[in-house]
């Protein structure tokens, strides 16, 4: 398997005239954290909300808006354009582009590079939430989609008109995660023909039936993580506790909300498995009894009685034939020697030990690790999650080959879709 350095993605960026526009300068900071070249093309309506000053200095390239610019034109016309694009992303995408794309229209540069390109398109809708739900947006949507265009949200919550439904823009770094994984077919498909689980996010013990014992993981690293794997080619299957993250494209998002469901959802899924990264923040203890009712303050103090909740990790690595098991290691202290500990008790494959606390690791957008394996280490700086992700998967490839061998046949080639 060669290990290439990373080559950038060529992405143009279509921003269309929502309020959402605003959101784009970080949008492109995450895209070329991600390792992209990120060439701007602004719509008209779009340079009513956000612009071209900003949005060149985080880019770093010269905005493009008009089609009829002469001098533009002959550095790189429409075209060439269409052609460098390694995927085309419009963020915000208002009803009237995804109107304008789907009649095939092309009165501008950004719809005429739309029609021109043979890389794919992706939509991150913004607008009202009764825009949206229109007849006419959503067969547009529908029409978009069967043609292979994805679009990826919207998100539902309050708005920018005050009111609340679906039809916010994903955040940044989500769409930067899905941009770059859609760009996987194009890249080194280091892990092609290969089987991932991935487990992410915390999980929920219940108490009685409106409170539950958690943790503060936020499920990012582990969304990184198998969008990142599926931009390598792998068919991922991603077990995710309670997170609040749009589903990675791409990939098979299996919903669970305990570490018990977290277990047996694994478990149906491990046999064939290639890989296994853990990266879920699993409680280590649940409480012994559920109350049928919620609990009422009737004493000072309370006490709860808990038990060890199943072990995911051990039990994958004590199956007869395990697969590549990657474990996650968030420590607050002695970060290295617990990691060190995990990797040799639980018979891993690779352990990812990153420190966690108030100004690091859980519920942010960041991280950094240090990878450990036997007779190995590698370490990251700190860097976006979407990034590092990129970093230990390329790292899991390289390792996967090392113990399993370069001629290594995947167990499966075929995922089923599990009912
Ligand atoms: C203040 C303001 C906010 C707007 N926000 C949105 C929006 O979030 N989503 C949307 O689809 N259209 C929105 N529109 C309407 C679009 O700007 C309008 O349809 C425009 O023609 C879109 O052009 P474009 O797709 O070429 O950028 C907004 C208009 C105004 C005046």
């Amino acid at each position: 398997m060669p290990f290439s350095e990373t080559i950038a993605v060529n992405v143009v960026l279509g921003i269309t005239g929502g309020i959402a526009a605003y959101k784009t300068p970080d949008l492109v900071r995450r895209l070329r954290e991600g390792g992209a070249e990120v060439q701007i093309v602004m719509t008209a309506s779009a340079e009513e909300f956000v612009t071209g000053t900003a949005l060149q200095a985080v880019s770093g390239r010269p905005i493009r808006s008009n089609l009829w610019d002469k001098e533009a034109e002959a550095a790189m016309s429409h075209i060439e354009l269409a052609r460098w694009a390694d995927v085309v992303l419009i963020a915000p995408a208002t009803a009237e582009v995804m109107a304008r794309i789907v009649s095939g229209a092309a009165p501008d540069l950004l719809t005429t590079i739309c029609l021109a390109t043979e890389a794919p398109i992706a939509l991150a809708p913004a607008m009202n939430h009764v825009m949206w739900n229109n007849p006419a947006t959503q067969a547009n949507r529908e029409l978009l989609e069967e043609r292979g265009i994805q679009i990826l949200g919207p998100g539902v919550g309050s708005q920018a008109c005050g009111e609340t439904g679906a039809g916010r823009m994903l955040d940044p770094e989500t769409i930067a995660a899905a941009v770059l994984s859609l760009t996987g077919s194009r890249g080194e498909g280091l892990l092609k023909g290969l089987k991932l689980v991935v487990t992410a996010g915390p999980t929920h013990e219940p108490i009685d039936p409106v409170r539950y014992i958690t943790n503060h993981s936020s499920g990012k690293m582990g969304f990184a993580m198998a969008s990142a794997a599926a931009a390598q080619g792998a068919n991922v299957i991603l077990v995710s506790g309670p997170v609040r993250l749009a589903d990675p494209p791409g990939v098979e998002v299996v919903q669970v909300e305990s570490a018990k469901e977290m277990y047996a959802a694994t478990h149906k899924f491990i046999g064939d498995a290639d890989i296994f990264i853990a990266t879920a923040a699993v409680a280590d203890y649940r409480p012994v009894t559920v109350a049928d009712q919620k609990i009422k303050k009737k004493s000072a103090t309370m006490n709860l009685e808990l038990e060890r909740c199943p072990d995911i990790l051990a039990s994958v690595t004590s199956l007869e034939s395990p697969p590549f098991t990657v474990g996650f290691a968030a420590e607050t202290e002695r970060v290295i020697e617990y990691a060190r500990g995990k990797l040799q008790k639980k018979n891993l494959d690779m352990i990812v030990a990153n420190r966690v606390g108030s100004d690091c690791g859980f519920n942010r957008d960041d991280n950094a690790a240090t990878v450990l394996w036997n007779n190995g280490e590698k370490t990251f700086p700190i860097a976006s999650k979407a990034c590092l992700a990129r970093d230990l998967i390329e790292l899991t490839a390289e390792r996967f080959y090392a113990v399993r061998g370069s001629g290594t046949q995947p167990r499966l080639t075929i995922i089923s879709n599990s009912d």
